[in-house]
C-alpha cells in the first residue's frame, strides 16, 4: 500500500494548481438540490472547491462547518448583511444550507503564497502577541496558533488580505450586524498598518 501516497504526492508535485482543481475530486455525497445549488450560484464566486478566483469573494475550502452554517442562516434571515450573499442564500432550506457547509469545509485549501516579508512580519506579531500597548488581545488566543479556528471561529489561515481587511474594518465599524461584542472590541482599536499587516500574514499562512 506504499506507492498509493508515492503516486498521490507525485501527481501533486507534476500537476499544476489549476488542472488538480480540474481533476475528479471526491467529498461528501450532495443531494441533487445542494449539487444543483454549487453549481449553478455557489461556484461563480467562490468556486466549486472554495477557492475564489477575486480576492472579494471569501475562500471556503476548509473553513469549519458549524461556522459557515451559522453565517448561511444569517445571510439567508438577514442577520449578516451583504448584497450578494443576502440574494444567494435567500430560500435555502436548512439541510441544504449544512449539505453546502460541509462540502466546502471538505475542500483542500491551495497553498498560499506569502505578501510583503516586512508587513508579514508585523501581522505575525499582532496576530501571536496582540498589541500589549493599545490592549489589543492576540488573534491567536481565539483563532488557534496557526489560524485555523475551531468548530465555531472562523479559519483565517489562507484567506484573501483583502476580505480580512473588509471584514475587520466593517466590525470596527458595527457593520457586520452578526457579530458580538467580541471582534468589535478588537477590531476598532487596529490601526489602518495593523489590519494590512495582519491580513498580508493571514494571506500567506497554510
Ligand atoms: C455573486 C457572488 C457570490 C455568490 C454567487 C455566492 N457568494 Fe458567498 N460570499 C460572497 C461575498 C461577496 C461574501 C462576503 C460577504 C461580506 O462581505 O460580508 C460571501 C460570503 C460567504 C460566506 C461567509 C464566509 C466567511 O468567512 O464568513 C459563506 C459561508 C458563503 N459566502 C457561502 C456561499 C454559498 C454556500 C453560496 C451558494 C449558495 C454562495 N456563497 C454564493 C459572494 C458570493
Ligand atoms: C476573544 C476571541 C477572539 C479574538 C482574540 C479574535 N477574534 Fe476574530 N473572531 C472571533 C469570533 C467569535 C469570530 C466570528 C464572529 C461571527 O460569528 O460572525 C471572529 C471572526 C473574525 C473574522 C471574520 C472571518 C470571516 O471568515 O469572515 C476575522 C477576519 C477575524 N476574526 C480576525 C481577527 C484578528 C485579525 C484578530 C486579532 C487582531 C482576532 N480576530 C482576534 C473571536 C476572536
Amino acid at each position: 500500500m506504499k506507492s498509493l501516497p508515492t503516486l498521490v504526492l507525485t501527481s501533486l508535485l507534476f500537476c499544476t494548481g489549476s488542472v488538480f482543481a480540474q481533476a475528479k475530486v471526491t467529498g461528501p455525497k450532495l443531494s441533487p438540490a445542494a449539487l444543483e445549488t454549487i453549481e449553478t450560484r455557489c461556484a461563480l464566486c467562490h468556486g466549486k472547491e472554495g477557492e475564489s478566483a477575486s480576492a472579494v469573494y471569501p475562500r471556503l475550502a476548509a473553513q469549519h462547518p458549524d461556522y459557515m452554517v451559522k453565517q448561511l442562516k444569517d445571510f439567508r434571515d438577514g442577520r449578516r448583511k451583504s448584497d450578494a450573499m443576502n440574494e444567494m442564500a435567500k430560500g435555502l432550506a436548512d439541510e441544504v444550507i449544512v449539505e453546502l457547509a460541509g462540502w466546502f469545509s471538505s475542500r483542500a485549501p491551495a497553498a498560499r503564497r506569502g505578501g510583503d516579508p516586512d508587513l508579514a512580519a508585523v501581522g505575525r506579531y499582532i496576530f501571536t502577541k496582540g498589541n500589549p500597548y493599545s490592549g489589543v488581545a492576540a488573534c491567536a488566543s481565539c483563532h488557534g496558533e496557526k489560524g485555523h479556528g475551531t468548530q465555531q471561529l472562523p479559519r483565517l489561515a489562507g484567506q484573501h488580505p483583502a476580505y480580512v481587511e473588509t471584514q475587520l474594518k466593517e466590525f470596527g465599524k458595527r457593520e457586520r450586524t452578526n457579530d458580538n461584542a467580541v471582534m468589535h472590541t478588537i477590531a476598532s482599536k487596529l490601526t489602518e498598518l495593523e489590519v494590512h499587516a495582519v491580513a498580508v500574514f493571514l494571506g500567506g499562512q497554510q
